[in-house]
């Protein structure tokens, strides 16, 4: 399997949820979707960039409480096509920030957390040569994730 032109047909896909609230591991979630009408081509492994959405959106959703509510966003930037995953839960404390990236890094009870989702992360968007950047308060968190267009 090669690095090939890749759209974000997963987060697309789930486009029939928009604004449902569905359930998400036992939470309703409110899901909104805000996709620019045509993202460029990102160069990249589907498989692997699936990867990054399933692993910010399961932290997402733990951050939350039932009835919370998610942004998916799509937007070109200049030379790059970016997503926002957006979540209205507790925040990320400023003295986690720099942290949480670092492999085994949970504050989630024994058997919740791994600590190994955002080490994953990060260590894909490096490989695609993309840039992730938080910006994170009580109420509001967003990962904003950059990759260059194909
Ligand atoms: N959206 C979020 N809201 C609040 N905290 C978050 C969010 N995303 C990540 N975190 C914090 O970052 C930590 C590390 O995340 P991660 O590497 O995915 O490991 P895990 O989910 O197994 O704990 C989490 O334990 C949590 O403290
Ligand atoms: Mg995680």
């Amino acid at each position: 399997m090669g690095f090939s032109p890749s759209s974000f047909d997963w987060l697309i896909g789930c486009n029939h949820f928009c604004g449902r609230n569905v359930p998400v591991k036992g939470k309703q979630i409110e899901l909104v979707q805000d996709f620019c009408q045509s993202a460029p081509a990102v160069q990249g492994f589907a498989g692997e960039l699936n990867q990054i959405w399933t692993n910010l959106i399961v932290n997402a959703v733990d951050a939350m409480p039932p009835g919370g509510r998610l942004i998916v966003r799509t937007y070109p930037d200049r030379e790059y096509v970016c997503v926002d995953i957006e979540d209205n839960g507790s925040g990320i404390p400023e003295e986690d920030q720099t942290r949480i990236f670092e492999p085994f890094f949970t504050t989630k009870p024994m058997g919740e957390g791994t600590g190994i989702g955002l080490d994953i992360v990060k260590k894909i968007v490096d490989r695609h040569k993309g840039k992730i950047t938080l910006d994170s308060k009580p109420g509001r968190t967003v990962f904003t994730l950059c990759f260059p267009t194909a």
